[in-house]
């Protein structure tokens, strides 16, 4: 009885609200801080993991950065020569534009990346910035919000720091590195050789990255934790801020939080004056302010206020912070599940992993928002987000649009490196309103069942509990519940019903409070109705054992109070873990929606149960040519009381829809139309029709939204579908489609759902680099009448040149310099550049014979050529380079002996895709200038379409582009 006691007192959860420095969130400039969006233009080429010289030579100096500060070398290098890299925006994944082979990970969907391909596994990102001069004496830091994975990153060549997590955020303070006045340089080297999850992760900057600039004394990152006690109809907040001075002296200051509701209204504001902080500390402040009669954030209303911390020196803001905020409770409990407001709320609730169709986990915004609107319109109010902490905006956007959130730490552990990772998530994240429980861990396997789990779980969790106590905490166990971590966490986390006796265990552990963090959905392929496992595609009908599945999933926690809900395994389909397939599978089907986001027949079961509204929905399709009299089984999905099937206007019957079930008929089918009509209380409520179509005859193109903002992040989802000649969905189409678009957008993703589909997701520009070798020289007095510059002049007997550097020449000669470069297969569209760097003084440049440049002065960064493409050819090109050598202007001056590298260039192919099962999807993204996107979808034989989407004016995020000098 004391023990349940005990218990009972942590898993009341009174707790609320969120903070999270919202100021690179909005548009608007907050007063003494500036958060600058650093996603545009960054420079991406990909390294190599095994072979040093071609990952450009970071690490092969005689000193390294790591022997001697500011060493970066080769790409890790300021001045490293970078133009020859292709131009990319971020988020960015450049695991999914690469080619899938049945020899690559499982895990991570058959895409070629990971330790077999070492020449695909590094990303190298640079960028350069500009810092005024005004800007000295400020606190400026970079964030990355997550870079997959084992990032390195340098800051004008000064290494600054490594985080080997995907999922984590991380910080760096570069203030002293910075040059004011002038240009700056970021380079990120990031290592995906070894996989972090088994499901796929993707590669690259995916997430958004940050430079924020302060005052040094400030609010510090995610500085702001607010939690709520509710007292009848008001409320209090407590407000901890931490102050960091970064001056070296005391100053003396005041805190003023303001609170702000959603129409922008001034509701309260509180200050905290005559404050004094010593140079070079960090100190926590509290505050309590009462909020009369607050708007509760709920699933119906996810209200949201905001609070502006300002902290003032002598009357005048120096810093300003925001935060969102949503004042509810929750509350956890062994005997009644959970409750949000005091209001017992059921979790409905999914796993999601992190990538979609077309761009993999290089999620913009606007398509986190369209995933989590896509879950609740089947009912779902909640998302674990499995098995890492999340993306900040997927965060933002179950705030805005009240979705239920249980975050999850990657890694369970309690040594350093463990507990750096789960506080540096559960401090960015702890004020969320939608995060209503933290899950320490996932199947931990070695560990889950066992004493020693017991003992990790119990440090982590009170570990935990003091970054916030005023959520609980999970462990998503499926195993050995009764041991291990089934017996310490707070909220025991079931992973799968057929894993062992939930109801048992609640017996033996009453204290605890008890959710389902996985369990078994229908699995299977869209559209797909008859087994093809050599083809990758599984018909969607329950594979599982009887007792487990989505319906019987759903009805196990349905009917047990104790239970608070449960999250299906999965929302989306993902990519990698195409169990219980495997190659030429390389996607998940565990999905309630495909990976587009397309409805499997699955998901109307749910909305009839988890919705509100009248649902209806018919399985399979009625495009059976060839089974003309033969039996087919119709499922049908439905809320209604009673539901009726007619067949070619002839009734088949009515039967009485059973509570969280779904009823089954066996027809015989003949083409035409099958109608199932709903009813209520004896009363048609509701009715769907599947018929027999023709042939495809129109593609037809309909977006998410028409109206975008042109602000060069903005995203519409545009669905493409193949109708027939009366304008219906021809279920089985499977036909080439090609896109076109005109106007101030991009196409950044294509997809159609098809768990099994090798065709490329992106169609990108390339940009190869082809190196300058062999190079030889010859002394001579005079240039001119020889031809020692022609293309097959036979320079075997010349000496190598650069052997040992520079070498010292005989003065007054000149010098000629021969080298050659390989091309491979180029067209007439193939770009191809010269990016000299200057060998001689007064240089001259010739390709293939043909001069290109000459009097270049000495180091001219400008030394770009672009020979005739009729001039070069496959195989052995050579480069010649005359002039006068250069002599050492101090004894420790390094001269350059790089000749300088061929850019190759080719443009991005056709965007294209096939239809899977009648559908498919293309992702269209905004430039920064408005107008009209014009896309087209055309196939052959089929009527064109075309879609017009306005991209309208709007003031785009402030960038590090805005910032001059
Ligand atoms: C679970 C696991 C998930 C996923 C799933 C596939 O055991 O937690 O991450 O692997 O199995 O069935």
């Amino acid at each position: 009885m004391i023990k349940r006691k005990f218990a009972l007192a942590f898993v009341f959860f009174v707790c609320i609200v969120t903070s999270f420095s919202q100021n690179e969130k909005t548009n608007t400039p907050t007063q003494g801080r500036e958060c600058l969006l650093m996603d545009f233009n960054w420079r991406f080429a990909l390294g190599n993991a095994t072979d040093y010289t071609k990952d450009f030579t970071a690490e092969t100096s005689y000193f390294t950065y790591f022997a001697k500060t500011g060493y970066g070398y080769g790409a890790a290098a300021a001045q490293f020569e970078d133009r020859t890299w292709r131009v990319v925006d971020l988020p960015h994944d450049w695991a999914v534009e690469l080619p899938f082979s049945a020899s690559a990970s499982h895990s991570h969907g058959y895409h070629t990346i990971g330790w077999k391909y070492p020449e695909n596994s590094i990303g190298w990102y640079r960028k350069k910035f500009t810092v005024p001069a005004s800007d000295l004496g400020r606190k400026i830091s970079i964030r990355f919000d997550g870079i997959q994975r084992n990032s390195k990153v340098w800051i004008n060549g000064f290494y600054v720091g490594n985080e080997v997590s995907g999922y984590a955020s991380s910080v760096y303070d570069i203030t002293d590195y910075l040059n004011y006045g002038g240009e700056n340089t970021v380079a990120v080297r990031v290592d995906a050789s070894v996989e972090e999850g088994w499901y796929y992760e993707g590669a690259g900057i995916y997430r958004h990255v940050w430079l924020n600039k302060t005052d040094r004394l400030h609010v510090a990152q995610y500085g702001t934790f607010v939690t709520t006690e509710l007292d009848g109809e008001n409320a209090e907040l407590t407000v901890r801020t931490d102050v960091e001075n970064q001056y070296d002296k005391p100053t003396a200051f005041t805190i003023e939080q303001t609170l702000i509701d959603a129409d922008n209204r001034q509701v309260i504001s509180k200050k905290l004056e005559n404050l004094t902080l010593n140079g070079n500390l960090q100190k926590t402040y509290y505050q309590k302010i009462k909020v009369d009669k607050p708007t509760l954030w709920s699933l119906e209303n996810p209200y949201l206020y905001k609070l502006k911390t300002c902290i003032l020196v002598e009357g005048k803001i120096i810093d300003t912070y925001l935060t969102n905020i949503g004042i509810r409770t929750i509350r956890f409990d062994p005997d009644s599940g959970f409750f949000l407001n005091g209001n017992s709320v059921k979790i409905k609730g999914t796993n999601n992993h992190q990538d979609h169709a077309g761009v993999g986990t290089a999620i913009p915004d606007a398509l986190q928002e369209f995933r989590v609107k896509k879950l609740k319109e089947m009912g779902d109010n909640a998302i674990r987000t499995s098995h890492n902490p999340a993306t900040p905006e997927l965060l933002d956007v179950c705030d805005r649009l009240g979705m239920l959130v249980l975050e999850e730490n990657r890694l369970m552990g309690i040594d350093k490196v463990h507990f750096d990772l789960l506080e540096r998530f559960m401090v960015r994240d702890r004020n969320h309103p939608s995060i209503i429980l933290w899950s320490l861990g996932n199947e931990e396997w070695a560990i889950e069942s066992n004493e020693k789990g017991a003992r990790i779980t119990k440090t982590m969790q009170e570990f935990a509990q003091k970054i916030d106590s005023s959520r609980a905490f999970t462990v998503a166990v499926s195993g050995g519940w009764d041991n291990g971590s089934g017996k310490i966490a707070q909220v025991m986390g079931y992973n799968y019903i057929v894993q062992g006796n939930i109801d048992e265990h609640h017996k033996k552990f009453p204290w605890q409070c008890g959710i389902g963090t996985e369990e078994s959905n229908t699995i299977g392929t869209r559209g797909v109705y008859i087994d093809d496992i050599k083809n990758g595609h599984m018909a969607a009908t329950n594979r599982m054992p009887e007792n487990a599945g989505t319906e019987s999933g759903w009805k196990f926690y349905d009917e047990r109070p104790f239970l608070s809900g449960l999250f299906f395994w999965t929302g989306f389909d993902y990519r990698g873990e195409a169990n219980p397939l495997s190659w030429p599978a390389v996607n998940s089907e565990f999905g309630i929606v495909d990976l587009c986001g397309f409805p499997k027949d699955i998901f109307y079961y749910l909305k009839s149960w988890w919705g509100t509204k009248p649902v209806i929905h018919i399985m399979p399709h009625w495009n059976w040519k060839g089974s003309e009299g033969k039996n087919i089984k119709v499922t049908v999905y439905s809320n209604a009381e009673e539901v009726e099937l007619i067949l070619n206007k002839k009734s088949l019957g009515k039967k009485p829809m059973p509570k969280n079930g779904h009823l089954d008929w066996n027809v015989i089918y003949y083409p035409g139309s099958l109608v199932a009509k709903g009813f209520v209380k004896g009363k048609p409520t509701v009715s769907e029709q599947v018929e027999t179509t023709d042939v495809p005859a129109k593609v037809v193109l309909t977006a998410d939204r028409n109206q975008l903002k042109a602000d060069g992040e903005d995203v519409a989802v545009v669905t493409v579908q193949v109708n027939d000649l009366k304008d219906r969905l021809v279920p089985t189409a499977d036909n080439g489609i090609e896109f076109t678009l005109k106007g101030p957008g991009i196409i950044i993703g294509v997809g159609n759902g098809d768990p099994a589909s090798h065709e490329p997701e992106k169609y990108v520009e390339t940009s190869d680099r082809m190196i300058i070798s062999d190079l030889k020289y010859q002394l001579c007095d005079t240039f001119t009448g020889n031809n020692k510059t022609a293309e097959n002049y036979d320079d075997s007997l010349w000496s190598k040149a650069f052997i040992k550097g520079y070498d010292e020449f005989e003065a007054g000669k000149n010098i000629i310099l021969r080298g050659t470069f390989n091309l491979d297969d180029f067209t007439d569209k193939t770009i191809i550049s010269l990016y000299a760097k200057s060998l001689v003084d007064n240089q001259s440049v010739y390709v293939n014979g043909i001069l290109l440049g000459k009097g270049i002065k000495r180091y001219d960064p400008n030394q770009i050529f672009i020979p005739d493409n009729k001039s070069l050819h496959k195989g052995k090109n050579s480069v010649v380079f005359e002039g006068k050598p250069f002599v050492k202007k101090t004894e420790y001056e390094e001269i350059n002996t790089d000749p300088g590298t061929i850019k190759v260039y080719n443009s991005a192919p056709q965007w294209k895709r096939k239809t899977f099962n009648g559908l498919a999807q293309i992702i269209v993204k905004t430039l920064k200038n408005k107008g009209v996107i014009t896309l087209t979808a055309s196939s052959t034989g089929l009527t064109t379409a075309v879609l017009k989407i306005n991209s309208n004016v709007t003031i785009p995020r402030l960038t590090t582009e805005d910032i001059k000098k």
